[in-house]
């Protein structure tokens, strides 16, 4: 149990359900907000999404700007020209249209919009000076939780390191969450993203910063995450699953923001930014290898993990019931078809494609400080060995 004093913060609104996407030019008002950029991705545009959502925006009287030119996983300087763009109008509010990568950028233009220079500037903890403008987050996604997050994450061009600005500048203002926004998801990407949920889910339960707040908002997003990744994955136009899966991502989201993360993303960082293996990926293929090794450091939380994954651990020892969680994260990969060892992703990856992955992870402290074993440089080789 966390003694000492501990913060929870939230986005300042929270609108959740089927349809709340219509609820967007209200809030817009809300926040005194006249003239509107839509940040989104050529994916997002190219579904008709983009189109609706202006559409709705300028039924409503209000004045619309796009950009849908975000790249996964983005790159530094790809927010350079929209920066430009940013600065010189006068927008009143910036919505992120999209998965994570989409959110992040809306972050990054917000940061930008009232504070000189480059996103890389303001990379780490509470770098941010000024809060920019207002930050409305529709996620198309149910995975990253960047719609309450106070996080966004750039990938460095030259070193291929991800860096994180992390403030509470760039909590969204409001979240709106629709299910059905994320209904044309497909299969592969419902997966990964979905992956990505339970490992923020996970970890942020077994953290070192977990309180009994963020617990509580973890293991239930464990519970509808394990309940409705198979079939958002398999029955994309099933809302009550598509809905279970919106939700677990955002309460998973709520616990990440203020619990953190730690050794399951700071690999995948490293492997991600390094080999290009997508985020979500990434994290799904890593977790069971990392349960693995922290669920010495705290047996009870992992059975308790076990149960909340709907596995019987009636009769079973403390350490069985444990190493049901890591069974059951396994068996979610393999149904949804997220591939267990890296070099069925990356062929020929081994021993020396791992030592090159070992400085990210170390210098992660933000990450690795915060994960429930101590780990050394040694133990991460040996965890990503039984990944290959
Ligand atoms: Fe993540």
């Amino acid at each position: 149990m966390q003694t000492e004093i501990y913060p929870f913060r939230n986005p300042g609104q929270i609108i959740f359900g089927a349809g709340a996407l219509m609820k967007l030019p209200h809030e817009i008002k809300a926040l005194n907000g006249k003239k509107v950029l839509v940040v989104t991705d050529p994916g997002i545009a190219s579904v008709g999404l983009l189109d609706r959502v202006v559409k709705l925006l300028k039924q409503n009287d209000l004045l619309v700007d796009t950009y849908a030119e975000v790249k996964p996983e983005p790159p530094v300087s790809s927010l350079d020209s929209c920066a430009a763009k940013v600065r010189e109008n006068r927008y009143d509010v910036i919505v992120g249209l999209g998965g994570g990568s989409a959110i992040d950028v809306a972050k990054g233009l917000s940061v930008l919009s009232a504070n000189p220079g480059v996103i890389s500037d303001y990379f780490g903890i509470e770098q941010v000076p000024c809060k920019g403008l207002p930050i409305i987050a529709l996620p198309t996604t149910s995975g990253t939780g960047a719609e309450v997050t106070a996080n966004a994450v750039f990938v460095e061009e030259t070193s291929k390191v991800k860096m994180t600005v992390q403030s509470r500048h760039i909590i969204p203002d409001v979240a709106i969450v629709d299910p059905e926004l994320t209904l044309s998801c497909p299969p592969a990407l419902t997966a990964a993203t979905g992956l990505d949920a339970l490992a923020h889910a996970i970890e942020s339960y077994t953290a070192q910063k977990a309180t009994p707040i963020t617990e509580m908002y973890a293991l239930e997003a464990i519970k509808y995450i394990s309940r409705y990744l198979r079939k958002a994955t398999y029955d994309g136009k099933n809302l009550e699953a598509r809905t279970g899966m919106s939700l677990g991502s955002l309460l998973a989201g709520v616990s990440l923001a203020n619990a953190g993360i730690n050794a399951v993303h700071a690999m995948a960082h490293s492997l991600g930014g390094r080999f290009g293996v997508s985020h979500g990926v990434a994290n799904g293929l890593l977790l069971s290898y990392v349960m693995e090794y922290n669920m010495m450091a705290d047996l009870e939380k992992f059975a308790t993990i076990a149960r909340a994954m709907g596995e019987n651990v009636a009769g079973l020892t403390l350490r069985e019931a444990a190493i049901k969680a890591v069974d059951s994260v396994r068996s979610l990969c393999i149904d949804v078809n997220i591939p267990l060892k890296i070099s069925s992703l990356i062929p020929g990856f081994g021993r020396r494609e791992v030592q090159e992955l070992i400085p990210g992870v170390m210098s992660n402290v933000r990450c690795m400080s915060n994960n429930p074993r101590v780990l050394t440089a040694q133990e991460v080789e040996a965890i990503y060995m039984n990944a290959i």
